[in-house]
């Protein structure tokens, strides 16, 4: 389905991303493995991915500083001449209530999950104007729609996504590029662990589903949105979520 294309992906050495890369790689994509620090896990991810017969290139890099997003880029376009794939999943949080919550609480939070995604989209956007095609899937979350308490900055960085997402898919249109969004709900990883079980047993009473997602449920869907089979689809939010917000 992806067989020979170029995927990038940022913050894939774990969790979502790490599903992404394994899951774009299973159906054909070469991968350009994104991480910030954890080397170790980026070096295992990609030797999981070799492992499936396409190529993989891990790139350090800190998606908040645009030189090091232009390295990504350049390095990435350089290896395989054509980027077309790119998936912001990168991304962390610090909640806390807002009495609580202190401005570097704010700004850090912005750096990464929106100026972080602005980095990524102002260097490939060249990249795939130019070569004419393209397919970028911004990681969102249901937060960024609804809201959550203890989470103002992060829901600020997450509608600020989507915002990007919409406006982007409008400039693009045109030039063979489409623009979505996955915004997932509870996802099981490293980033919902430091939940307490009482607020996990809350949470799952408001999900018609029941469970929480696993990170192959993210994974999937961001697949079809790199595919053709999503070509006529630009400019969406896709809830992954068990139905949470709906
Ligand atoms: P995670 O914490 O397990 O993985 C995030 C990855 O991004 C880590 O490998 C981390 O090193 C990397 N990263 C963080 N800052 C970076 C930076 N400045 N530059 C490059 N890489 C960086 O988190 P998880 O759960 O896999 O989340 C992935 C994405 O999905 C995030 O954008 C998150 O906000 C989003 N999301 C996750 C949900 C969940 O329930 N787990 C729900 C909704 C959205």
């Amino acid at each position: 389905m992806l067989k020979g294309k170029c995927a990038i992906i940022t913050g894939a050495a774990r969790g979502i991303g790490k599903a992404i890369a394994l899951k774009l790689a299973s159906l054909g994509a070469n991968i350009v493995l994104n991480y910030r620090s954890s080397e170790d896990e980026a070096k295992i991810v990609a030797a999981e991915i070799e492992k499936m017969g396409v190529e993989v290139l891990t790139v350090k890099g800190d998606i908040s500083n645009l030189n090091e997003v232009e390295n990504l880029i350049n390095t990435a376009k350089e290896r395989f001449g054509i980027i077309d794939i790119i998936v912001n999943n990168a991304g962390i949080t610090k909640d806390t209530l807002i009495l609580r919550m202190k401005e570097e609480d704010f700004d850090s939070i912005i750096d990464v999950n929106l100026k972080g995604v602005f980095n990524c989209l102002k260097s490939v956007t060249p990249v795939m104007v130019k070569q004419k095609h393209g397919k970028i899937i911004n990681i969102s979350s249901v937060v960024g729609v609804v809201g959550n308490a203890g989470q103002v900055n992060y829901a600020a960085s997450k509608a600020g996504v989507i915002g990007m997402t919409k406006s982007l898919a409008k400039e693009l249109g045109g030039r063979g590029i489409n623009v979505n969004a996955v915004a997932p709900g509870f996802i099981e990883t490293d980033m919902t662990s430091t939940l307490g079980d009482k607020v996990k047993e809350e949470a799952k009473k408001n999900i018609p589903l029941k469970k929480f997602g696993t990170t192959e449920d993210v994974a999937g869907v961001v697949a079809f949105l790199a595919s053709e089979d999503s070509k006529y689809i630009t400019g969406q939010v896709i809830n992954v979520d068990g139905g949470m917000v709906m």
